[in-house]
């Protein structure tokens, strides 16, 4: 007889893989025009709408998005940001790395299990394009929720950087020779919910989960909820240890998790608001750090009372680096391997500024690069026939650390796919490279998927290698991905032969034109033969920029008749 305890356990797991269930996306990839800020330009959106729609599933089930590109112009990819992708590393997104960018005209379809609750994010992953709108909110509801009684109702909380010019006419004149101290776009305003100011309806005495998602290309944002407090209780989708805080700094890519009480009777209500500001400075501990980028929205309890505008004297973020992880979790044992991810500015010899990691900038590959682990044979655990990508061997059981030493004097968001690492230490600007003591190492650390970086500081991140596939690791600031400031972990490459990589997947290499085997460069009978590796970035995008005189009539005249 098994305990009760146990048959409880086992009746309840099995009820959770019966209730599970496949939820479906068709998605056409579409330009719309919109003016989420007032300014109408053309976005990318799904099933010609935008804002895009938000997935939504509960852990245990699968979720399945068919992406058609109906762009006409461009590629495309989708990731799932956060989402580990265990034993599924091929349904990541990246282009180049786990993928080919889709040709216009292709689809393919994107299938996973949605195995840990939390925030998440979908986004392009492709050519600097999610800042034209491709992305989207990713909520991952729990079966059992340890937070529940904790809250009564839940909200989701977008914030965005947004520009008036499409993605990659910004991305051409930012990566210019006319361009040498490489400046960055400028946001021209900032969204909440893909609009202007987000108010929510309140009762008052109930609490309400926020689920807070920056999707910025990449400005971070500050937040202050007035006189209340944020209870955070996820990072990045991982459980923290509840902690009041007055201040969050949210860099691109990261979420919280907050629970917020409106404070009030029935009969005395109010409207609280809250503020968020855009830090686009290169570091928002300059002096005269200014913030001409800010939104208020309201947790509006009674619509007829005041709604008081919010001042924030002094930006004093919550350090986020000591979070307690919920399950008070040890640091993970010392590390097999570590990846010394040196960065600073450098120019190629045509004048444009790119990020040089240990010496030399990311470059996409011709063959994405699980295709090349997956058809190298013996070779692919030899870093050489992954060419330009920074490639990181660790075999499967590894512990891994990621030591980041940040040269620049801004402060970078750091994300790593495939994994949820511990943040052992990440201390302000200024403290230089790592001293590799491990006195400065955090024993309880807090765990998350995006990480940022202090100016001329560093990070030390850990994370076992239980997870066989190739794993970018990356600034979240879209302009710094195309400067080439990325890595690749290559986990578990004897794992990686031969497995079998979808055939819509495989077509969309075809129709590109792309090679699908072989080294970096497609050389298939000798992967050690590096002729035709390219180790020099590209001097411009390919694609083109959306006309939006081309959008199809008919919508025109369907918003005409609704008008
Ligand atoms: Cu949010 Cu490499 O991604």
């Amino acid at each position: 007889m098994l305990p009760s305890s146990l048959t409880a356990l086992i009746a309840g797991a099995l009820a959770a893989v019966a209730s599970a269930k496949v939820v479906k996306y068709n998605w056409d990839v579409t330009w719309v025009n919109a003016a989420p800020d007032g300014f109408s330009r053309p976005v990318i959106g799904v099933n010609n709408q935008w804002p895009c729609p938000e997935i939504r599933a509960t852990e245990g089930d699968t979720i399945r998005v068919k992406m058609n590109n109906k762009l006409g112009n461009q590629t495309a990819s989708i990731h799932f940001h956060g989402i580990n992708q265990i034993s599924t590393n091929w349904m990541d997104g990246p282009s180049f790395a786990t993928q080919c960018p889709v040709p216009p005209g292709e689809s393919i379809t994107y299938e996973f299990v949605a195995d840990t609750a939390g925030t998440y994010w979908w986004h392009s992953h492709n050519m600097g394009q999610y800042p034209d709108g491709f992305r989207g909110p990713l909520i991952v509801e729990d079966r059992r929720d340890p937070n529940r009684g904790s809250y009564d109702e839940e909200r989701i909380l977008t914030i965005s950087d947004w520009h008036h010019e499409q993605s990659l006419k910004l991305g051409k004149a930012f990566l210019n020779p006319g361009n040498p101290l490489g400046i960055p776009p400028r946001a021209d305003s900032i969204l909440l919910n893909d609009g202007r100011g987000a108010d929510y309806d309140f009762k008052a005495g109930k609490k309400y989960r926020f689920r807070i998602i920056n999707m910025s290309a990449s400005a971070s944002a500050m937040i202050d909820f007035d006189s209340l407090d944020m209870e955070v209780i996820m990072n990045d989708a991982a459980h923290v240890k509840k902690q009041k805080v007055d201040q969050l700094r949210i860099t691109p890519a990261q979420r919280y998790d907050v629970v917020v009480k409106a404070k009030g009777n029935r009969r005395e209500k109010r409207n609280f608001g809250f503020l968020v500001s855009l830090d686009t400075n290169r570091d928002h501990t300059q002096p005269g750090a200014r913030w001409q980028l800010n939104q208020t929205g309201y947790l509006v309890m009674d619509p007829s009372k005041e709604k008081k505008p919010v001042v924030v004297d002094a930006w004093n973020p919550v350090d986020d680096s000591k979070f307690k992880p919920r399950n008070n979790a040890k640091i993970l044992p010392a590390p097999d391997k570590t990846l010394v991810f040196t960065f600073e500015h450098c120019a190629d010899e045509h004048g444009i500024l790119r990020h040089c990691v240990n010496g030399s900038p990311f470059v996409n590959p011709k063959v994405p690069t699980l295709y090349t682990a997956a058809t190298t044979g013996e070779h692919n655990t030899n870093e050489t026939v992954y060419g330009p990508v920074h490639p990181f061997i660790v075999s499967s059981g590894d512990i891994v650390d990621i030591v980041v030493n940040n040269h620049d004097v801004g402060v970078h968001p750091f994300h790593l796919h495939g994994h949820h690492f511990q943040v052992l230490t990440r201390p302000f600007t200024g403290a230089g490279d790592w001293s590799g003591s491990s006195d400065e190492l955090n024993k309880r650390p807090p765990r998350r998927d995006t990480v940022s970086v202090y100016g001329n500081s560093h990070a030390v991140l850990r994370f076992e290698a239980d997870n066989p596939g190739v794993y970018l690791f990356h600034c979240h600031i879209e302009w710094h991905v195309e400067m080439g400031l990325s890595a690749t972990i290559i986990e578990a490459p004897d794992v990686l032969r031969d497995i079998a990589i979808p055939n819509d997947h495989i077509n969309a290499c075809k129709k590109a034109g792309i090679p699908f085997e072989g080294n970096a460069a497609g050389n298939v009978d000798e992967p050690l033969d590096t002729t035709g590796i390219e180790y020099d970035p590209p001097l411009e995008y390919t694609g083109a920029e959306w006309i939006p005189t081309l959008i199809p009539r008919f919508r025109r005249s369907r918003v005409a008749r609704l008008a």
